[in-house]
């Protein structure tokens, strides 16, 4: 589990068996999606603050590594907090 912050301040947990696109939904946010599957780049997502654990398989090594977007239909956090532009 861990905590994703939009930039209202608004702070959503994530629990362990749910993606961070079913839990901003759940809190009201609508979020794009399409394949949830991390394949057709519909819910990448601007990273702000904290380290994403990729694992779309869209995203390139050097993507991946400047940590400034994400899919967050199937990728999670490394740490406790992620802080993302939706
Ligand atoms: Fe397709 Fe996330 S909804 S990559």
């Amino acid at each position: 589990p861990f905590t994703v912050e939009l930039p209202d301040g608004t702070e959503i947990a994530v629990a362990a068996d749910e993606s961070i696109l079913d839990a901003v939904a759940r809190s009201g946010i609508p979020a794009l999606n399409s394949c949830r599957e991390g394949v057709c780049g519909t819910c990448e997502t601007p990273v702000i603050d904290g380290v994403p654990d990729h694992r779309d398989h869209l995203l390139s090594d050097e993507e991946r590594a400047s940590n400034e977007t994400m899919m967050i239909c199937v990728s999670r956090c490394i740490g406790a907090r992620l802080v993302l532009d939706l």
